[in-house]
């Protein structure tokens, strides 16, 4: 028993760890990031106060929040020859592709932060990934389109610096609108962290071998990618554009249904939660105020707003305990800001590269560490003896 929660032995017995990090209440929706609530941080913090809570454990001071964002800001520029590893792609490759190539050469950059056993090494490294994601991200993007990259600038914010380099062009200034900057910062917010989800977990296992730290990010950007997890945003907006009206989605409820049909609805159910994933809520309402502010709208909110009440009062979702998760509304802002879908879940790694480091490093400095090793339920035959080829 501890403060509000008791554990269950039973559970504590099937858990691949231990983490102080983030708690979810699967059955009642709740989502704590060091004991704060999601909603709470998503409405009164920033994503900087979110990331050093989730690195050291309590919410910075003013001071402390100054500090932080000094040393992250001054990280957000990549190696002048980073910029080389973007030519040996397709223009047209998958971001998530370029991200998972870019993100692991940085590996090969930085000798002086490796050394895992020592704690500033691994804060240099934690420091340089949540500042260099941003960039490269934006780079990925200005290489799809052709465009040149944008340097980050030191007198922006996370989120700020972030849209200037990937919308911004050197032929004109770009303005950072604040709404679109809050909005922006708030879904980063809401990727941070998330328990030992796929991608968090393959960031573990990866470093439990005691790998380079850049390297680790690059399998946790791969599992992400997948559209189970962090491809389902880019996949729900475009199940969203299939769908189309209203009136076409009885059809595709009934498809989701069809245990025949591979067909899911994308953006909804989740391996914990088990009522609505209080992400949703505050993305949901984050549409809204983009909306207002870009003075857009977009019908596909309209669909989804309609398969969102008609899925929850189904019998079928009602008793598989199926509701919107974090990814059913997010795509929705991130088109009215102007990101093709293929960028979606390049933002997610963007945003959860902060809870990847810092379960990696709750890992590493734990002294008890050892390397993952999962076992099996072997199903394959018993014992027999080899048949030389020629009595085959
Ligand atoms: C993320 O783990 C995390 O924390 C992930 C994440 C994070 O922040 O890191 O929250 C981010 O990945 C969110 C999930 C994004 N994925 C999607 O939206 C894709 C669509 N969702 C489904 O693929 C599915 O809900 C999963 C993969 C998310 C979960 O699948 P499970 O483990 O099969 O879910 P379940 O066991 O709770 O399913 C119960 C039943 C199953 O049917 P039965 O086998 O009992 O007959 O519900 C069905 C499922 O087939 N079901 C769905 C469905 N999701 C589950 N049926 C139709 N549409 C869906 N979306």
């Amino acid at each position: 028993q501890t403060g509000l929660f008791t554990y269950d032995p039973g559970f504590t017995s099937t858990a691949s760890c231990e983490s102080a990090l983030t708690y979810i209440d699967g059955d009642e929706g709740v989502l704590l990031h060091r004991g704060y609530p999601i909603g709470q941080l998503a409405e009164g913090s920033s994503f900087m106060e979110v990331c050093y809570l989730l690195l050291n454990g309590e919410l910075p001071s003013q001071a402390e929040l100054t500090d932080f964002t000094r040393t992250i800001t001054r990280h957000t520029m990549v190696h002048e020859q980073l910029s080389s590893f973007f030519s040996g792609f397709r223009r047209d490759a998958h971001p998530m592709a370029v991200m998972c190539g870019v993100v692991g050469a940085l590996s090969a950059f930085y000798h002086d932060s490796t050394d895992i056993s020592d704690p500033d090494q691994r804060r240099i490294s934690a420091h340089r990934l949540i500042a260099k994601m941003p960039t490269i991200a934006a780079m990925a993007y200005k290489y799809s389109v052709g465009q040149p990259f944008v340097y980050p600038r030191n007198d922006l914010s996370y989120a700020g610096n972030f849209l200037r380099m990937t919308f911004g062009v050197p032929a004109e200034e770009y303005e950072v609108i604040p709404a679109v900057e809050k909005a922006m910062d708030r879904i980063f917010i809401l990727h941070a962290d998330h328990e030992q989800n796929a991608s968090t977990s393959t960031v573990r296992l990866a470093g439990s071998s005691g790998a380079n730290p850049f390297a680790c990010i690059a399998a946790g950007i791969a599992c992400l990618w997948g559209p189970a997890h962090g491809g389902a945003n880019e996949a729900a907006l475009n199940m969203l554009k299939e769908i189309g009206t209203p009136d076409k989605i009885p059809h595709y409820i009934a498809r989701a249904k069809d245990k025949n049909d591979p067909f899911r609805l994308m953006g909804f159910g989740h391996r914990v939660y088990k009522n609505y994933d209080p992400r949703a809520t505050v993305m949901q309402k984050t549409v809204r105020e983009v909306f207002d502010a870009l003075k857009v709208t977009d019908p596909l909110f309209e669909t989804a707003l309609r398969l969102e009440e008609i899925a929850l009062n189904d019998p079928y979702f009602v008793e598989k305990k199926l509701f919107p998760n974090v990814d059913f509304y997010s795509g929705i802002i991130l088109s009215a800001i102007g990101f093709p879908t293929t960028m979606f879940t390049v933002l997610f790694a963007l945003a959860r590269t902060v809870g990847w480091v810092a379960q990696w490093n709750e890992m590493i400095s734990d002294p008890g560490q050892k390397i993952g090793r999962p076992r099996q339920l072997y199903t394959g035959p018993t014992q027999r003896d080899y048949v030389p080829l020629s009595q085959r």
